[in-house]
C-alpha cells in the first residue's frame, strides 16, 4: 500500500520527537549502503466504539526487536516497555485516530567507505496511518518463486534484516510482474518457505501446517497468533518441512503477518487449492483475528496495548 506521509509528522529519531521533514541520515550512512539495519512492523487498530488504538502485541515485536539486533552486535538501549510507551507517545502526539502500522528502524549509522560495521547506530520509530495492504477478499492467486529464500547462513531470515529484503522484493516483483498476487518463496533444499513478506500456513486433513523456524522463515507473531487461535478452536498445528508440491493437495492455505493479517491463497501456479475458494477454517481464524486485533472480544487482551489510555495514565502519574 502507498502511503503519503505528512512532513509534520512527528517521528522518533535521535533520542528526541521532531518531524519528518527533520528526521535525515547522511548519504554515507552504512545502513544504506550495506543493508546494515533491523526493523519491526507492528500494527494499531483503531476502535471507534472504544475511542481507542489498540497496538497489537507492541511488546513482543519490541522484544523480538531486541533480540534480532543484537545479531548486528547492537544493544537496543531501551526496554521493550521504554519502546511502547515512546509509541504510544508517537500515537498521542500524532493524534492518529485511524488504523496505524509503527515502523521501529535501528540501523548501524557510521559515515564513510567500507563495510566493517562501527559501533554507531541510531534507532528511529515512526507510525503512519495504514489501512489493507493486500486486498485478499476474493483469495490471493501465489506462484512458487523462482529466487530462494535468504539462507541462515547467508543473512538470516529470522532477523528482519534490512538488506535481506531484497530478497522479498525480488520474489514479489517477480510474481506481480507475472500476474500473480504475491509470492510463495523456498529454502535451498525445496522447502516450502514462507511468502516474501508473511509465513504460510495449509490446511491438510482439518489440522493446520506451517513450515518450521529453521526453514529459514520470520518467526511471525502473527503465526504465534495463529497457532493460538486455532488451539481455541481445537485446530492443531504441525511445525514441520512443507514440500512444494503440499500447496497443490492442501485443501487450505493462507498468509500470516502484521501487515498481510490472515490472508486466503486460493490457487498456487494455477492449481486451484481446495475447491478454489476461501477454506471454512481460514474464515474462522480471519474472523477471530479481527476480533482479537480490534479488542471486540475479551479474548486476547493482554496483546492489546490501548494508545490513549497508556498516554492518559502516565500524564496523571
Ligand atoms: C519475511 C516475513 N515473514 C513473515 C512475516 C510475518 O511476521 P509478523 O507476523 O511478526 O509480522 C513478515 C512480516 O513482516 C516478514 O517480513
Amino acid at each position: 500500500m502507498e502511503t503519503t506521509l505528512d512532513p509534520n509528522l512527528i517521528v522518533y529519531f535521535e533520542d528526541t520527537y521532531k518531524p519528518l521533514a527533520e528526521a535525515k541520515v547522511g548519504l554515507l550512512t552504512h545502513a544504506l549502503h550495506y543493508g546494515s539495519g533491523i526493523f519491526e512492523g507492528i500494527r494499531g487498530y483503531w476502535s471507534a466504539e472504544d475511542e481507542e488504538l489498540y497496538l497489537f502485541r507492541a511488546r513482543e515485536h519490541y522484544e523480538r526487536w531486541k533480540s534480532n539486533a543484537r545479531l548486528l552486535k547492537i544493544e537496543i538501549p531501551l526496554s521493550a516497555k521504554q519502546l511502547c510507551d515512546i509509541t504510544c507517545e508517537l500515537i498521542a502526539r500524532n493524534q492518529l485516530r485511524t488504523d496505524v502500522y509503527v515502523r521501529p528502524l535501528v540501523f548501524k549509522s557510521r559515515q564513510g567507505i567500507g563495510v566493517a560495521f562501527g559501533p554507531e547506530f541510531e534507532l528511529a520509530i515512526v507510525a503512519v496511518p495504514f489501512g489493507t495492504y493486500i486486498d485478499s477478499t476474493k483469495g490471493l492467486r501465489v506462484a512458487v518463486s523462482s529466487w530462494r529464500r535468504v539462507d541462515d547462513n547467508a543473512i538470516p531470515a529470522r532477523g528482519k534484516i534490512c538488506g535481506a529484503y531484497v530478497n522479498s522484493a525480488l520474489s514479489g516483483d517477480e510474481a506481480r510482474a507475472n500476474g500473480f498476487d504475491e509470492a510463495v518463496v523456498l529454502t535451498n533444499d525445496g522447502h516450502v518457505a514462507e511468502g516474501a513478506a508473511s509465513n504460510l500456513f495449509l490446511v491438510r486433513s482439518g489440522q493446520l501446517i506451517t513450515p518450521p523456524v529453521y526453514d529459514n522463515i520470520l518467526e511471525g507473531i502473527t503465526r504465534a497468533t495463529v497457532i493460538e487461535l486455532a488451539r481455541d478452536m481445537w485446530i492443531e498445528t504441525i511445525e514441520r518441512p512443507v514440500d512444494r508440491t503440499e500447496l497443490y493437495v492442501a485443501s487450505e492455505a493462507f498468509f500470516a503477518g502484521t501487515a498481510f493479517e490472515i490472508a486466503p491463497i486460493i490457487e498456487v501456479d494455477r492449481h486451484p487449492v481446495g475447491t478454489g475458494s476461501i477454506g471454512h477454517i481460514t474464515r474462522r481464524l480471519q474472523e477471530a483475528y479481527v476480533e482479537v486485533t480490534r479488542g471486540r472480544t475479551a479474548r486476547g487482551s493482554h496483546w492489546r496495548l490501548p494508545a490513549y489510555r497508556e498516554v492518559g495514565v502516565r500524564s496523571v502519574t
